[in-house]
């Protein structure tokens, strides 16, 4: 199975899957690394594994749909099977997910369906709420919305600061983002409605 990993950040979720994978406990190739940032530290990463890179632009495309066929065409000359979104910060168009279909997954650094979007460990902590954590799940039309497949809870304990938080929910993601790979990899998740089995 051919993996292709979309980031346009620091990509720490990224090298907790290549290391995942250097372990023997992702069973697939990283075949690719595309990023939307040209200087996305990310690309750094996946060049130090040896890992082929590619840098799509929206900004170089007259439209998005342009951007995405780009990218379309890519995954398709590299043959790949699964997209894992780690910090990708464009959000796909409901005819890029139709045809990666239960294809492509997520990683959130809140509970879903709490806190959706861009600054779900702020806004969680904002909150006030007591326990928060990462969500991986499938990617569907709409943001945030997709199947769940893991969920890690993640404690906000007294003297916690925002930043200590962040530092907790991206172990636990770092944790959580390997292990659902593997299962999708294994053929292990069946997805009934909104619920994801997995064996
Ligand atoms: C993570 O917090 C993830 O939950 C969110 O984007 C962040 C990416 O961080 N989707 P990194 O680039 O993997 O370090």
């Amino acid at each position: 199975m051919n993996i292709a990993v979309f980031c346009s950040g620091s990509g720490t979720n990224l090298q907790a899957i290549i290391d995942a994978k250097q372990k023997g406990n992702i069973k697939a190739t990283i075949k690719l690394v595309l990023s939307d940032v040209e200087n996305a530290y990310a690309l750094e990463r996946a060049k130090k594994a040896s890992i082929k890179i590619y840098i799509v632009k929206l900004k170089d495309f007259a439209s998005r749909k342009y951007f995405e066929e780009k990218i379309i065409d890519i995954l398709k000359e590299e043959g790949i099977d699964l997209i894992v979104l780690a910090g990708f910060m464009k959000i796909l168009s409901s005819d890029f997910v139709a045809s990666y279909q239960n294809k492509i997954l997520n990683i959130h650094p809140a509970l879903l369906p709490s806190f959706k979007g861009t600054h779900g460990i702020r806004d969680a902590f904002l909150y006030g709420v007591k326990i928060t954590g990462p969500t991986v799940h499938f990617v569907s039309k709409d943001m945030d919305e997709g199947p769940i497949i893991l969920q890690e809870v993640v404690a906000i304990e007294e003297g916690d600061t925002l930043e200590i938080l962040a530092e907790k929910v991206h172990k636990a993601e770092h944790r959580i983002y390997p292990k659902a790979i593997e299962l999708f990899v294994q053929g292990k998740l069946k997805i009934d409605g909104r619920r994801v089995r997995a064996g």
